[in-house]
């Protein structure tokens, strides 16, 4: 009985140890989950609007051809995957739902699933001219983004603020023209002036703000209105203080 016992106890405690362990070595596997085939990733994720062959289906549109620039804008801006449901109501900016390198990767399956269309524009805004940058950027752009890039109202929709945009998203965004966007072909901007239009982009994110407090950039109108105020305001208040009652 004692000797059942004497070796029951070890018996016990290694079952539980080697119990403990399997767990333990169970729990960091799941925890340190393998990365999923971008192919799981597309069927899992995307499918079931944009069909398995991504020609699409009622819920989503055809991406044939729609270009790696494309896919890259929608999916790097949270915009893509549209969450079921959501189809037909306006889609914004999310964080990216995927690490970088899982964007990549989604990128090249579903562009050489769906061939052609434009590749991610090459962006370098070394050397770039953003005087230049600007003007594009007037001619081009403010309307709908408004001449600080804080966005503005169009007819049916925003259009959003361009601070959180990457130059990339930036030159995507212009290359394809995501809806209600128009898109600018090298024709009405070169690769040049691209460069040049995601540099002043660039300094729009922070303005050097001349001339004291920017007034949440609401254009010359608020500042000349915040001027009159405020100058017409201190020039009454020194007249009361240096006059005299009579
Ligand atoms: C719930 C449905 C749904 C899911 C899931 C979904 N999409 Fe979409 N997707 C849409 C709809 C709807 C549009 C059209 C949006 C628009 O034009 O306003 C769209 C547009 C796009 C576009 C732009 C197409 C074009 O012609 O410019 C791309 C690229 C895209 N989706 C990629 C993806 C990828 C990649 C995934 C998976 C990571 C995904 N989508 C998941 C519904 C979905
Ligand atoms: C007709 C109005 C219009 C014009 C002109 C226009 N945009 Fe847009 N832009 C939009 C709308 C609307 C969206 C949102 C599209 C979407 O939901 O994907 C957008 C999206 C963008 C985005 C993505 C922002 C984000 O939230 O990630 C960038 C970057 C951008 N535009 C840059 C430009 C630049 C640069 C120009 C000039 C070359 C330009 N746009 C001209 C309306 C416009």
């Amino acid at each position: 009985m004692k000797a059942g016992v004497l070796v029951a106890a070890p018996c016990f405690a290694f079952g539980v140890a080697v119990a403990f362990g399997a767990t333990f070595v169970g729990g960091s596997v799941s925890a340190v989950e393998a990365p999923r085939p971008v192919r799981d990733v597309y069927l899992s994720d995307c499918a079931v609007c944009h069909g398995a062959d991504g020609r699409g289906t009622p819920e989503g549109p055809s991406l044939l051809k729609v270009g790696a620039a494309a896919i890259d804008y929608w999916v790097s801006t949270g915009r893509m995957p549209l969450p079921p449901g959501h189809h037909g109501i306006r889609i914004d900016r999310r964080p990216p739902k995927y690490p970088r390198s899982e964007i990549d990767a989604l990128v090249r399956y579903v562009a050489a699933l769906t061939g052609g269309g434009p590749p991610i524009p090459r962006v370098s805004t070394v050397g770039a001219n953003v005087a230049e940058g600007g003007v594009q950027y007037r001619l081009n752009c403010a309307a709908c983004h408004s001449w600080a890039g804080n966005g503005g109202a169009l007819a049916n929709r925003e259009a959003p603020a361009l601070y959180a945009s990457t130059p990339t998203q930036i030159a995507e965004a212009v290359r394809t023209g995501p809806d209600p966007m128009p898109a600018f072909g090298t024709a009405a901007i070169t690769d040049t002036q691209l460069n040049d239009l995601v540099a002043y982009i660039e300094t729009l994110d922070h303005p050097d703000d001349r001339g004291g407090n920017p007034l949440w950039h609401a254009g010359p109108l608020a500042e000349g209105a915040a001027g009159i105020v405020l100058g017409l305001g201190a020039i009454i208040l020194a007249t009361r203080l240096i006059g005299t009652r009579t």
